[in-house]
C-alpha cells in the first residue's frame, strides 16, 4: 500500500534501535498478547493463547500446518483462482497440489470442494485444504454459513482446513470476516500484521488451532520460532496493540479507493468484468474481452507501463485476468486505468 507506516510502529522500532535492543527475542507472548486483544476488540474472538504459536511469516506457518497434517505425496486441495504461494510452496515440500474452480460468482463450491475431499482421502490417504480467508484475489469475505458448510464437509471426509486469515482486518462495510476456528475446532487459522500495517518486512506470524487441533501445532519442529526476529516482533507487536486508529483511517480510504477503480473501470474498460472486492486492497479484473490472450498484465506492461498481477500466477481460473493493487492515491489510480484502456485498446 502507498501508505507512511503507522506512528506506533514507527516509534517501538526506532526506540528499540535507538537503545541498541536488536538482539534475539526474549518470547513471543507479547505479541501473542497483543494479538489476542486484537482478535477480542474486532471480531469478538478470544483466543487461547495455549493454542497459539508464533511463526517466521503466514507462508511458513502454513506450511508447518501441512507438513503436521498430511504427509509426502499426499493432497493439498486449493479453491482456484488464488494466491500463487498456495500452489508453489505445497509442491516445494512434495505435496499433490489439487485445484477447486470457485463459483461464477468467486465463492467457494463447498460440493465440488467435497467431491475432491472425497477423492484425496480415499485409500486411506490425508488431506488438507488451504482457505484464503478472505479470498485473495476476489476479496470476497466468506460467510459464516459458507464456512460452516466447508466445515461439515471438512470433517465428513477428515480433511483439515487451513486458514489463511492475512488480509482479515481489511474488510469493507457490508462484509464481516469471521476467524476460521470460531466455526471449526478441527481447524487452524494463520494471521499477522504484515498485510494491514504494511509490514511484510517485519517477519512474523500467528498460527491458532482450534480446539480439537492441538496436535497440530504441538507437532511443529521447535526450531520453527528461531526464524522470528526480535524487531518483527516488536513492530507487529506495536501494530496489533496501538495501530487501531491508523487502522481506521485507513479503512475509509481503501473503500473510497476500491468505489473509484470501479468508477474508473465502469467508465474507461466498459468490456471488463469486475467483482466488486468485499475486503483487502486487490482487485481480480477480468480483461478477457479484450482479446489480449492469457496475460493481459504482459501487455498492460509493456505498452502501459502499469504493473499489476498476472492473473495467470492464481492458477486455473486466472487466465485473461489481472489483478489490480488499489492501496494508492486518487491520481496515480486514475492515471492506471487510463493507461491500462489505453493499452487495451
Ligand atoms: C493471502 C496471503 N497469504 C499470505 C501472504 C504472505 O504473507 P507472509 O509474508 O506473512 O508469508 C500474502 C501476501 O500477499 C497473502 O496475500
Amino acid at each position: 500500500m502507498d501508505v507512511p507506516v503507522a506512528e506506533p510502529v514507527v516509534r517501538a522500532v526506532s526506540d528499540l534501535v535507538a537503545a541498541g535492543d536488536t538482539g534475539y527475542p526474549a518470547s513471543p507472548d507479547e505479541y501473542v498478547a497483543a494479538f489476542s486483544a486484537f482478535a477480542a476488540d474486532r471480531w469478538g474472538w478470544q483466543v487461547d493463547a495455549t493454542l497459539a504459536r508464533v511463526v517466521p511469516d503466514i507462508l511458513a506457518g502454513l506450511g508447518a500446518v501441512i507438513e503436521a497434517t498430511t504427509p509426502p505425496g499426499d493432497t493439498v486441495i486449493v479453491p482456484s483462482p488464488v494466491y500463487g504461494p498456495f500452489f508453489r510452496n505445497p509442491r516445494l515440500i512434495g505435496r499433490v497440489v489439487e485445484p477447486v474452480a470457485l463459483t461464477a460468482g468467486g465463492r467457494l463450491d463447498v460440493p465440488a470442494l467435497e467431491e475432491a475431499f472425497a477423492a484425496a482421502v480415499a485409500g486411506g490417504r490425508r488431506a488438507s485444504v488451504l482457505l484464503s480467508n478472505p479470498h485473495n484475489p476476489t476479496g470476497v469475505v466468506h460467510t459464516r454459513a459458507e464456512l460452516e458448510a466447508l466445515a461439515a464437509a471438512a470433517a465428513r471426509h477428515g480433511v483439515v482446513v487451513i486458514s489463511d486469515e492475512a488480509h482479515a482486518p481489511l474488510v469493507h462495510p457490508g462484509a464481516t470476516f469471521v476467524p476460521y476456528v470460531e466455526v471449526d475446532p478441527r481447524g487452524v487459522s494463520v494471521l499477522s500484521a504484515a498485510k494491514t500495517w504494511n509490514l511484510a518486512g517485519f517477519k512474523a506470524a500467528i498460527v491458532v488451532a482450534g480446539p480439537e487441533a492441538r496436535a497440530i501445532v504441538d507437532a511443529f519442529p521447535v526450531t520453527l520460532f528461531n526464524g522470528v526476529g526480535h524487531v518483527s516482533l516488536v513492530a507487529q507487536t506495536a501494530a496489533f496493540r496501538d495501530g487501531g486508529p491508523w487502522l481506521d483511517e485507513l479503512l475509509p480510504a481503501l473503500t473510497r479507493s476500491r468505489d473509484l477503480l470501479v468508477d474508473l473501470v465502469a467508465e474507461h474498460l466498459p468490456l471488463a468484468r469486475m467483482q466488486v472486492p468485499e475486503s483487502t486492497y486487490l482487485a481480480w479484473v477480468d480483461l478477457s474481452a479484450y482479446g489480449a490472450g492469457d496475460d493481459p498484465a504482459a501487455l498492460i506492461l509493456e505498452r502501459g507501463r502499469v504493473a499489476l498481477s498476472r492473473g495467470t500466477d492464481f492458477g486455473p481460473g486466472g487466465e485473461g485476468h489481472a489483478r489490480v493493487n488499489f492501496a494508492t492515491h486518487p491520481e496515480i489510480l486514475t492515471e492506471a486505468v487510463r493507461r491500462i484502456a489505453a493499452a487495451l485498446a
